[in-house]
């Protein structure tokens, strides 16, 4: 990131009392495997309304543990969206199965149930695991998907990295928490620096599956099982490593961290709120730029991300151009992401024509979005914008 940027397109917010909380574990006795992990652990139960949480060190370690746990090997296939974090396809390849792709609404950048099936259907592979994205805090149709998945036998895993503290909203009119997986067998969180909330680097698994929780617990150490009172294991030294384990665990002070930031979630999702209204406001009407489908819809969106849609042909300015104009007025901001069937490590799936993820990689582009966000700041950052495209037009 460039120095001269004021408006990064996200920053995290460390508060006195996240400060605080960290130095406290820093003059505790342990500086790991303490009481602050199991903390954290029960807090992200009760805020997700789910039973079992496993705080890790990534959102990248948090769905690989899901994929083993699940049994995800060679000879098996996930399918999930081009139009996500590498992670989310990566951590497949980590298990040695093979990664499919389902294209994506171009309007939303997301899996649809047609999508979905389409794959499902045509594909002779041995599809597993259906991973969907809940991209940038908009949510996936978790309802329709669900099904999906029980009628082609295959587990359903949220990637909720952008979305903790969001409420899916079902055909009912009743709502339930990411995280609390009404839907899915596990989802898997990042709690990175520039999350909704962060542990520097860090991540969680959610589950209500209690034999799944026990086999990410043991692979997230080093698969040792100690067990005193038998007498196998009389020396007071004995463990057995009973599988392979990757050592994913997170430290106390990273928790630390995440048990203090865990507490400002909801009013920090209210904030980015606010400032998606405000954006809202100032960007409507003008040529050419619109909001991905349902992001304003039954107030579902937690904002990871405040994304527009530009028709950069129509504008006459290609996106590098309009970057670098905004760059250079110190506003910072991103494209989420580069379709991952672009990518040399995923070349194989590079001659089927997804043309939702290309049209929606062709017109997306992150504007700041974080807390610390003031209303001038956007009215700003709007101001700028709008100058470059009227010009431009
Ligand atoms: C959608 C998604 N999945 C997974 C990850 C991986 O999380 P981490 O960076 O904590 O490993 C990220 C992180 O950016 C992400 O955005």
């Amino acid at each position: 990131m460039s120095n001269k940027i004021k408006f990064p397109y996200s920053r995290p917010i460390v508060e006195e009392q996240d400060i605080k909380l960290v130095s406290n574990s820093l003059r505790s006795q342990f500086l790991t495997g303490g009481k602050i992990i199991k903390k954290f652990e029960k807090n992200i139960c009760k805020e997700f309304n789910v039973k079992n949480s496993i705080v890790c060190n990534s959102g990248t370690a948090a769905l690989h543990l899901i994929y083993l746990a699940l049994g995800l090997k060679k000879g098996d296939s996930i399918l999930t969206s081009p139009v996500t974090f590498a992670a989310t396809a990566n951590a497949a390849l980590m298990c040695g199965a093979k990664v499919f792709f389902a294209d994506v609404d171009p309007l939303t950048g997301m899996v649809t149930p047609e999508t979905i099936e389409k794959q499902l259907k045509n594909k002779k592979s041995n599809f597993k695991v259906i991973t969907i994205v809940h991209l940038g805090g908009r949510l996936c149709n978790l309802e329709e998907i669900s099904k999906l998945a029980k009628k082609y036998n295959c587990y359903l895993v949220e990637d909720a990295c952008h979305a903790p503290g969001a409420k899916y909203l079902n055909s009912l009119g009743r709502f339930s928490n990411i995280g609390s997986c009404k839907y899915s067998i596990a989802s898997s969180f990042s709690f990175h620096a520039i999350k909704h909330i962060t542990m520097a680097e860090g991540g969680c698994v959610t589950t209500n599956n209690s034999k799944i929780t026990k086999m990410i617990r043991s692979k997230l150490s080093h698969g040792i099982i100690r067990q005193v009172n038998n007498k196998n294991f009389l020396d007071p030294w004995y463990y057995k490593i009973k599988e392979l384990g990757y050592n994913y665990r997170a430290s106390e002070i990273n928790c630390a961290l995440g048990v203090s930031q865990l507490k400002r979630l909801s009013a920090s999702i209210k904030q980015r709120k606010k400032i998606a209204k405000i954006y809202k406001k100032e960007l409507e009407g003008i040529p050419y730029i619109t909001f991905p489908k349902y992001s304003f819809d039954n107030n579902c969106n937690v904002w990871h991300l405040f994304t527009i849609l530009l028709d950069f042909k129509k504008i006459g300015l290609n996106r590098r151009e309009l970057m670098k104009k905004l760059e250079f007025e110190g506003i910072g901001t991103q494209v989420h992401y580069i379709p991952l069937f672009l990518q040399p490590i995923y070349q194989s799936s590079k001659t089927e024509k997804f043309s939702g993820a290309l049209e929606y990689y062709k017109k997306n582009l992150s504007l700041p979005m974080y807390v610390s966000l003031e209303k001038k700041d956007i009215e700003l950052i709007c101001t700028k914008l709008k100058k470059i495209i009227l010009k431009s037009i």
